[in-house]
């Protein structure tokens, strides 16, 4: 054992099924700043991601597409332009990537199937419901909204089929105890009152986790005919990933359980009733937390396939660049709830935080040390950062990246401001100065290092070039203003 202290991140893990757009990059985007932030402080960090390959809708897809559901899926996980590529664009540093394909995952949830079964807490009986093919999940009449699904609003369908069913319903005490016992389990609170509400007042149900209308899925090994619902299959991704249930990986004693699930949304509920609820029928230990993020939405819709309103992820990352998209994203928005994207809006944060602020304080503080040929180590640095450091470090422990960033961002203001306080171009006139201006200069650049020490979770590549710039000699323009006719 190193010692040293774990954190263990997770993302969804995507359906490919739909081509991913900004919204899905959204997550994967705030996992990689906490992972890359967490690595920051000396944790030794597992940030897990990866693709749910299995359900109807692939098998439809594939279909369509004239492809084996393997070949179809190759394509858009790993092949050009698919979802591996995205997240290397994006530069999101995942350690480890689990397709629930892969065979270590497959015969680890045939284990797990059979031994809740074993347990009793699986059961065999008949179902009958509402069923929404897209989204994969069942409803009950209550939850319909206009008689059709509560997430995506289109048309469910009545199914009855043989089926296995999880015990959920014996679960309701022991979940709203967890929420009670553990107030940090389900974050925002918000979706805890929403979770309590909407689900587990109203009587938590059993919940089928077989089918037998489509094959491809993970068969029960028990049971031909029957394969396991995929958010059972899903759900376990997060510790089969590690090697539970499997000898493909021996890390579950190390990280588990998961310091913290992010997640959108709608699905909140099968991240803290459904997981949690199975894990407790298997004796294992609960993850630490579950925060339910809000969606990018466009013009108050949800963006996805369904509604059209795709907006790329390559494409913005090449016309804007993947820092500034990645800062956007997180200094835009509050992660908890849900944000309207606009081009404008993105526009605007560029020219305004990164160009005019961030740039502007670089390229001027460093124009300044090189006339007046002073550095950083000539001066005594004054601290611009007041309470900033701490109240930054106590925002990302609460996953307020919006409010971490505004941290940086004032006092990189204030540096900016300080500049013309200090006017240096008024000091280097006056030889009896020299120490003054080598006061502000060192200022400027032990601010500058100390904001990008901030800021290299959120933007490194832009980080790495200021460094450079601060160490190296190396110049240049960071963040061109963006012009707007
Ligand atoms: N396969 C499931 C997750 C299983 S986890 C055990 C799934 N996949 S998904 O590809 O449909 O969605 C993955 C994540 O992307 C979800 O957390 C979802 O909320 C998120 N987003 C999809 N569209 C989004 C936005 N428009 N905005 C923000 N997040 C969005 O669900």
């Amino acid at each position: 054992m190193s010692g040293k202290k774990t954190f263990f991140i997770t993302t969804p893990i995507y359906y490919p099924s739909a081509k991913l757009h900004i919204g899905h990059t959204y997550c994967s985007v705030a996992a990689d700043v906490m992972a890359r932030y967490k690595r920051q402080q000396g944790f030794d960090v597992m940030f897990l991601t990866g693709t749910d390959e299995h359900g109807m809708k692939i098998e439809k897809a594939a279909k369509e597409a004239g492809k084996t559901p393997i070949e179809f899926l190759d394509e858009i996980v790993i092949g050009k332009g698919g979802i591996t590529d995205l997240w290397a664009l994006m530069n999101v540093s995942y350690d480890r990537f689990i397709r629930t394909t892969d065979d270590y995952h497959v015969s680890a949830i045939q284990k797990i199937f059979k031994a809740l079964y074993d347990r009793g807490a699986i059961y065999k009986g008949n179902y009958e419901g509402k069923y929404c093919v897209p989204c994969e999940s069942f409803w009950t009449e209550a939850q319909l909204v206009d008689g059709k699904c509560p997430d995506c609003g289109r048309e469910v369908r009545d199914e009855k089929e043989e089926a296995y069913f999880f015990k959920q319903s014996e679960y309701a005490e022991r979940i709203l105890a967890l929420y009670k016992e553990h107030p940090e389990f389900l974050q925002p609170e918000s979706r805890k009152r929403e979770m309590i509400s909407s689900f587990i007042q109203p009587g938590l149900e059993d919940i089928c986790v077989s089918r037998t209308s489509f094959k491809w899925g993970i068969p029960v090994d028990f049971d031909p005919g029957h394969v396991v619902y995929v958010w059972v299959d899903a759900l376990f991704n997060y510790m089969t990933a590690l090697g539970y249930q499997n000898d493909a990986h021996n890390d579950l004693d190390k990280y588990w359980p998961c310091d913290v699930h992010f997640v959108g949304k709608e699905i909140v509920r099968f991240h803290s009733i459904l997981w949690p609820a199975m894990l407790m029928a298997l004796d294992l230990p609960l993850p630490e937390r579950v925060y339910g993020h809000g969606w990018l939405v466009l013009d108050g819709a949800k963006m996805g396939k369904s509604t059209g309103n795709v907006v790329d992820p390559y494409v913005l990352a090449e016309t804007y660049g993947v820092d500034a998209l990645r800062y956007f994203l997180l200094a835009e928005f509050p992660f908890g709830i849900d944000g309207n994207f606009t081009n404008e809006l993105l526009v605007t944060r560029i020219n305004s935080d990164l160009a005019n602020n961030l740039g502007n304080l670089v390229s001027r503080s460093l124009a300044m040390a090189d006339k007046y040929v002073l550095s950083e180590k000539d001066g005594t640095a004054k601290d611009l950062f007041g309470d900033k450091r701490e109240s930054y470090r106590a925002n990302m422990e609460k996953f307020a990246f919006q409010a971490a960033l505004s941290d940086v961002f004032d006092v990189l203001s204030r540096a900016n401001k300080y500049i013309d306080e200090t006017s240096p171009w008024v000091l280097a006139k006056d030889d009896s100065k020299r120490a003054e201006l080598a006061g502000v200069i060192s200022t400027l650049l032990a601010t500058i290092r100390a904001c990008a020490e901030l800021l290299t979770p959120f933007m490194p590549d832009t980080t790495a070039k200021i460094y450079e710039q601060l160490d190296k000699g190396a110049r240049g323009v960071l963040f061109p203003r963006i012009e707007t006719k």
